[in-house]
């Protein structure tokens, strides 16, 4: 079965909304199995088609367990060649996570990116979490019918 995982760090719950809707977004489509989570072992990583993450940016920064997650994944060699990945997330004025992660992703796993990411500055409002909600879908749809 097509699996979805949709990975997310949240301080302050604004990229945890933003991860609900990718996630709803995604299960909108038939034949998808979706799990949203904080956390998974990184040796799991290569059981999901897409891999979809999101990380708020903190300092210029991504958030330190998902660069720990990659630096695990580098570590113990975990194939990610060919996976879908994305990023998303919530900030304040810079916004350089999601794009870092995508970077990583693309460069040094292989994935292949949905680009650009999508951010919300600080709480996502209804527009934004409909936008995450068609991140998810648009990822589930191009699995399940790629073209
Ligand atoms: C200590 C601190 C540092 C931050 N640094 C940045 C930053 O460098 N760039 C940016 O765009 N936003 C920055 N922000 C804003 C957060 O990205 C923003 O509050 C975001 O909504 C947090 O998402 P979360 O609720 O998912 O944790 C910072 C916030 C705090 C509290």
């Amino acid at each position: 079965m097509t699996t979805i995982l949709v990975l997310y760090y949240s301080r302050t719950g604004n990229t945890s909304k933003m991860a609900q809707a990718v996630a709803d977004g995604a299960r909108t489509v038939q034949g998808v199995n979706v799990e949203l989570n904080y956390y998974v072992a990184v040796e799991t990583l290569g059981n999901y088609d897409a891999i979809l993450i999101g990380v708020p940016t903190y300092h210029h920064d991504m958030t330190a367990d998902i660069k720990r997650m990659f630096e695990e994944a580098a570590e113990k060699h975990i194939m990610l060649k060919g996976k879908t990945g994305a990023a998303f997330g919530s900030y304040g004025w810079s916004g350089e996570a999601p794009k870092l992660v995508l970077e990583i992703m693309k460069n040094r796993f292989e994935m292949n990116v949905a680009e650009p990411p999508f951010l919300a500055k600080y709480t996502p409002d209804q527009t934004a979490l409909n936008k995450c909600k068609d991140l998810g879908k648009h990822v589930a749809e191009k699995l399940m019918h790629p073209t």
